[in-house]
């Protein structure tokens, strides 16, 4: 292969990787990268509630994937979080309150998600 087929390949094989990885970050948001966590104004419409469940929010994206993957909010029934996050209490070490918030957060963003997703809520 001469010198300059090579560079030609060399650049498609380039031109290639950057179009995968747009597809793959594209997509991966559609596909409910920011959707499957929604933020507080999503949830309710009044903005001092809303800011209340964006603080939720955010703890839940910097303490829930310590142990574990992330399970995202729909991926359990809005009724059975109360539960899980009760079992959670002893292995986070966060003040009530910031539980409350954490916990109001997962199970409107279930039920909503849920709903969204056209799914019976229990
Ligand atoms: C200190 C480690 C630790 C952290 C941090 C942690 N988990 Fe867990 N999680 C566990 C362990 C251990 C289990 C398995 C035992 C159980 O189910 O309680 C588990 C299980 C779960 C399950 C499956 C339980 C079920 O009944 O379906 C869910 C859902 C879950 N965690 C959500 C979360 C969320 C949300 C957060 C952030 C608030 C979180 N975890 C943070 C340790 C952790």
């Amino acid at each position: 292969m001469s010198i300059k087929s090579e560079e030609r390949l060399s650049s498609l094989a380039f031109a290639l990787g950057i179009f995968i990885t747009a597809v793959y970050l594209l997509t991966g948001c559609a596909a409910g990268g920011t959707t499957a966590i929604p933020s507080g104004r999503l949830l309710d419409d009044n903005p001092s509630t809303a800011s209340e469940l964006d603080e939720g929010r955010r703890l839940y994206m910097m303490a829930c994937t310590d142990c574990h993957r992330r399970y995202y909010p729909a991926d359990r029934p809005p009724g059975s979080w109360k539960e899980i996050i009760k079992r959670h209490r002893g292995r986070l070490s966060l003040t009530s309150v910031r539980f409350e918030g954490l916990e109001s957060y997962i199970i409107k963003a279930s039920a909503y998600q849920r709903l969204k997703d056209g799914e019976v809520m229990h």
